[in-house]
């Protein structure tokens, strides 16, 4: 369905034309002066010189041509050339009533759908999930929802970290404690054990202890640096030993991250792709792309409008081993093969930007990527704490994800109990729903590049922009139409108020929010729109006494309102990749 303001542009142009100017100048934006009209028409302005007229004697010429329409309620020509502009009440209200019955509401479904690839999420497999991971995991998730409601087809990717030095610490660390493991017997011929000879517990207390060995031991490094070079060239008992390490370490990722309802609908990692590099490194080295630099093998990738330094993308080690460039385009290669994309899109931290840059530039160089496929890196920027350095434990480590959640959970179940009467097991059950729109709120309401505070006690407030005060809008909208007995017509009467009206425009802003959000690749743009819409909604709703209202076709009228409210609020909030409890 076209937007609102689609329409009225519409309109505009149509009386740019019958007064003689041409359409193009009837563009309508939203008004930067809402204590004067709700729309603005800025080109009178724009056309002025063309013309050679005064902008306020076109501006004038146009608003006659639009006394008494349909759309317009109020258009007013204001010097210097700007043409104001009110909807009509009766206008607003029947284009709601269109929206509600439509699946997507305002939102108009791709025409062309297209396959977008999105890598997030990027945990590092052994490694306990840190907060680092944790904005790539909400950004990605959002994203992934909103291109679905736009009509894409989109594939969520985890693209674990599975084929490190991080193995072959482990594999040391492991040999060093428990030298008599099958894993460890060169001359073992038989099946290995099904079960691990570790735990998820033990697993991430023994990276930790091996990675800190490593940086006081050279020889302590050089064997975890040998375990990795036989592990990748196949050795029998490391392998298995990674199966062990892998089942045991992606079991809990996928429990974390179904905690934070994030959800891949492909788990490959590194490791799938060692299989192209061989192959990879041929065809780039006969089609003349890679040369040899002091016994590496890298690939040129600068151009002439660069202003600053690119360095030779690095494809082989000078010992033939690979890179984390290496498995990135061979990630790609697997990706072109087996789902052609026409948009790949990776959300990692923007201290990566040289990488990507480096591969997005190769790929496309060697052929990798064909032209008609767009590569796309989002930076996000640094999740800080108060003291404005990045996000720690009191006592100064890596906060674990599960202990973010935990300590989240529990603000959230203060403020719950303290706010009411709920039971405690209610109670939390709706700590860990809120809780989770304080951190992917407060997180996903920050433009994604920048570097934003975690601020848990603003984060869990129900008072300001923040996840729980969506939330309690919501709340607030579900217990009104719980208690309301009445008839379930259809019908929205024009607004009867200012507080009504403004609400019925938020609404109706819908479809340009969201399409906005997508073309940009910016969720922020979600929050900011249900933030004013909800302000709308508590501003309409502390005017308006809705269930004692006499006149029953007006109640009516108001929960019809207010179910689309709930609608598009509740939409919104699953493109951000949360929900809302029933009550709180
Ligand atoms: N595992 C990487 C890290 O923790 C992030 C992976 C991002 N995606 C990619 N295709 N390189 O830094």
């Amino acid at each position: 369905m076209k937007k609102l303001i689609e329409l009225l542009a519409k309109e505009m142009a149509a009386a740019f034309e019958r007064a003689g100017y041409d359409a193009s100048y009837g563009r309508v934006n939203l008004s930067n002066r809402p204590d004067l009209c709700e729309y603005q028409c800025n080109g009178a302005l724009a056309g002025a010189k063309a013309y050679k007229k005064a902008p306020i004697q076109i501006a004038g010429d146009v608003a006659a041509q639009l006394a008494d329409g349909s759309i317009f309620s109020m258009v007013e020509a204001v010097p210097p050339g700007f043409v104001n502009l009110k909807v009509r009440e009766d206008f607003l209200a029947s284009y709601l009533m269109d929206m509600q019955k439509e699946e997507k509401m305002s939102v108009t479904p791709a025409k062309e759908p297209k396959t977008i690839l999105i890598d997030y999420g990027g945990p590092n497999v052994a490694k306990p999930l840190h907060v680092g991971h944790l904005r790539s995991a909400i950004i990605g998730e959002s994203l992934k929802r909103l291109g679905r409601y736009m009509g894409h087809k989109v594939i969520g990717d985890v693209h674990l970290g599975d084929w490190g030095l991080q193995m072959g610490l482990i594999i040391t660390e492991l040999r060093r404690r428990l030298p008599g493991l099958v894993y460890f017997d060169d001359s073992y011929q038989g099946e290995y054990p099904k079960e691990a000879p570790f735990t998820i517990g033990e697993l991430e207390e023994i990276y930790p202890a091996a990675s800190q060995k490593s940086k006081e031991d050279e020889a302590y490094k050089a064997e975890a640096l040998q375990a990795t070079y036989l592990l990748q060239q196949g050795c029998r008992g490391y392998r298995a030993l990674w199966k062990h390490i892998m089942q045991v370490s992606v079991a809990d990722l996928q429990a974390n991250y179904q905690r934070l309802q994030v959800d891949f609908d492909l788990w490959k990692g590194e490791s799938d792709v060692q299989e192209y590099i061989p192959a990879m490194v041929r065809d780039m080295q006969e089609k003349g792309f890679a040369r040899e630099d002091a016994g590496a093998l890298v690939v040129d990738i600068k151009e002439e409008t660069d202003t600053k330094e690119i360095p030779p993308c690095m494809i082989l080690k000078s010992d033939g081993a690979s890179l984390y460039t290496t498995t990135d385009m061979a990630t790609l290669v697997e990706r072109m093969k087996l789902y052609h994309p026409d948009e790949i899109l990776y959300v990692a931290d923007k201290r990566q930007e040289m990488h990507f840059t480096q591969v997005f530039r190769c790929a496309k160089k060697t052929g990798i990527v064909d032209a008609g496929t767009k590569l796309f890196f989002l930076g996000f920027g640094t999740m800080n704490g108060k003291d404005g350095k990045p996000f720690k434990t009191r006592e100064g480590g890596v906060m674990r994800l599960e202990n973010l959640i935990g300590e989240i959970n529990e603000e959230m179940f203060h403020k719950i109990v303290e706010n009411r009467s709920v039971k405690d097991k209610d109670a939390k059950d709706t700590a860990r729903i809120v809780g989770l729109s304080a951190i992917k709120y407060g997180d996903l309401s920050n433009q994604a590049t920048k570097d934003y505070i975690f601020d848990i006690d603003r984060f869990t407030s129900f008072e300001g922009n923040t996840g729980p005060y969506i939330l309690y809008t919501i709340v607030r909208i579900k217990s009104i139409l719980h208690r309301y007995d009445g008839a379930n017509d259809q019908k929205l009467l024009p607004a009867a108020s200012s507080s009504e009206k403004g609400l019925m425009l938020a609404l109706a802003g819908f479809g340009s929010a969201m399409e906005e959000a997508f073309a940009e690749r910016a969720p922020h743009k979600i929050c900011s729109y249900i933030y004013e819409l909800s302000n709308a909604f508590n501003r309409f709703y502390h005017e308006t006494k809705i269930l004692a209202e006499e006149d029953e076709a007006q109640k009516a009228s108001w929960i019809c309102l207010l179910r689309l409210t709930q609608r598009v609020l509740e939409t919104s909030i699953d493109l951000l990749g949360f929900e809302a409890p029933e009550k709180m």
